[in-house]
């Protein structure tokens, strides 16, 4: 059964330095598992061409697959993805209600590129093509479809929190968004609160009474677990760090990841445990994202602020509690990092489901996993040491019992989560979603 993938991001964008083009890989979750999909799977992949080469590679074949890029201009971009997207739908959907901006304008920009994403896929499929659409920025696009008489399966998969009803409806095209969504034949989201808000964010919205429920499925996203294991075998050490125990973290420079707070309970530790000095250090990779969106641009000025205060409050010539990187860390150095660390911090705000952590657990050997319970992952993930991002204290604890938990009580947890991963993996994933598009199809597409 051949899939037509659509997502806003692709594997990769071409960028135009001089004379030549480089190539920039994306940044996420999304991308990153949908990437290995298509290499085993095959398939086209409809995505943003939003690369400043990009125009010169609209169709491209990748190895097993084919990119079928939607090309947009910077006044697109900057409605549809900068605003109605980044601005308007990601803080929403994290509950950062003081950050959503609400402007019809960006709106009418989504609504557009919806559009082309449409025209694409439509000269992108045939009979038989199940079409697998991906995430926030594109749900105006199942009804689209319908409405240009488009009768394949749709499978819509939504990688977000789903907010609450009265949340939800915070939002003024609420109605059109999710009545959009709805068109598709299957919806899956990663936890099964995120099915029980879209649920009732559907009733409560449309005041339909109709059977949405018997097709919203709550399949967590997996990884490639054994790919990740077998990497992590012959994973250097990634850092001198003599007899300290390393503790780390990667993320997207995102406010809903916790970093503020996360470098905060940092602090704390070494304010309430000064005996811990020195035995420790801290690596916190982020990842650049989303840079031109002003939110993100002030977000990392002031994450940037306390790490430089803290580092010169505690740290000292030979010591310094955090070493901070803003770069895309790759493959290797990353599997490195997770295979060698003794702590992982994955302590989002908010975060529809969260890989690192996942990929963490599938690379370390003796490891502890400090999670965050508002990530979806959390559900998954029951031998984490799980936390309120919102309590310092809480976090700070949770670091020292993780820095100073014994062999035994390390491996029962490991355990446990290694289970998890190894059983609901990518695969697994991709099996779920499979046997959703091999369903009688639902009546919008009869
Ligand atoms: N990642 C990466 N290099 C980095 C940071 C992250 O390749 O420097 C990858 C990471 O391996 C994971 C994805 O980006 O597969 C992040 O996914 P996650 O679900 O944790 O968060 P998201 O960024 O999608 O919110
Ligand atoms: C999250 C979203 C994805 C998005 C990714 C990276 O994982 O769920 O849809 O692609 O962040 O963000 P970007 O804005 O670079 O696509």
């Amino acid at each position: 059964m051949p899939f037509t993938v659509v997502s806003t991001r692709g594997p990769f964008s071409h960028e135009r330095v001089g004379g030549t083009y480089r190539i920039r890989y994306s940044a996420g979750g999304v991308s990153s598992s949908i990437s290995r999909l298509m290499d085993h799977e095959g398939g086209t992949w409809v995505c943003l061409g939003d690369g400043s080469g990009d125009q010169a590679f609209e169709v491209e074949d990748h190895g097993n697959y084919r990119i079928s890029r939607v090309i947009i201009g910077r006044k697109e971009t900057r409605g549809f993805y900068e605003g109605y997207a980044n601005s308007t739908l990601w803080p929403l959907f994290h509950y950062f209600r003081e950050r959503v901006n609400y402007n019809q304008t960006n709106f009418m920009y989504y609504e557009i590129v919806n559009k082309l994403f449409a025209e694409t896929v439509k000269r992108n499929i045939d009979a038989n093509t199940t079409i697998w659409v991906h995430d926030y920025q594109l749900a105006l696009l199942p009804g689209m479809l319908r409405n240009d008489g488009i009768k394949n399966r749709i499978i819509f998969s939504w990688h977000i929190p789903w907010v609450s009803p009265e949340f939800f409806s915070l939002l003024p095209e609420s109605r059109q968004l999710i009545q959009g969504i709805a068109r598709a034949d299957a919806i899956t989201v990663h936890t099964d609160w995120y099915k029980t808000n879209f649920v009732n964010s559907y009733r409560f919205v449309t005041g339909s009474d109709d059977s949405i429920d018997s097709r919203v499925f709550h399949i967590p996203l997996g990884i490639d677990s054994r790919y990740y294991a077998s990497k992590a075998k012959h994973a250097h050490y990634p850092l001198d760090r003599r007899d300290r125990k390393l503790i780390f973290s990667v993320d997207r420079l995102d406010y809903t990841k916790g970093l503020v707070n996360r470098v905060l309970a940092v602090e704390k530790l070494l304010s309430l445990y000064p005996d811990l000095a020195e035995k420790f250090i801290y690596v916190m990779a982020v990842n650049p994202s989303r840079a031109s969106v002003r939110q993100y641009q002030i977000f990392r000025r002031e994450l940037e602020f306390h790490i430089g205060r803290i580092n010169g409050e505690f740290g000292n010539v030979n010591w310094m509690p955090i070493v901070y990187m803003y770069k895309r860390l790759g493959e290797s150095s990353l599997i490195s990092f997770y295979r060698h660390a003794d702590v992982a911090l994955v302590t989002p705000l908010s975060d529809g489901l969260n890989l690192v952590s996942k990929e963490f657990v599938a690379c370390t050997n003796d490891g502890v996993l400090i999670l965050s319970k508002f990530a979806g992952a959390a559900q998954d993930l029951k031998g984490a040491v799980i936390v309120n991002p919102n309590s310092l204290e809480e976090m700070a604890n949770a670091i020292r019992q993780a820095l100073t938990m014994n062999a035994e009580e390390r491996a029962q947890r490991l355990a446990m989560m290694k289970g998890n991963v190894e059983k609901k993996n990518l695969t697994w994933w991709l099996n779920r979603v499979r046997a959703l598009a091999a369903r009688k199809l639902h009546e919008n597409s009869s």
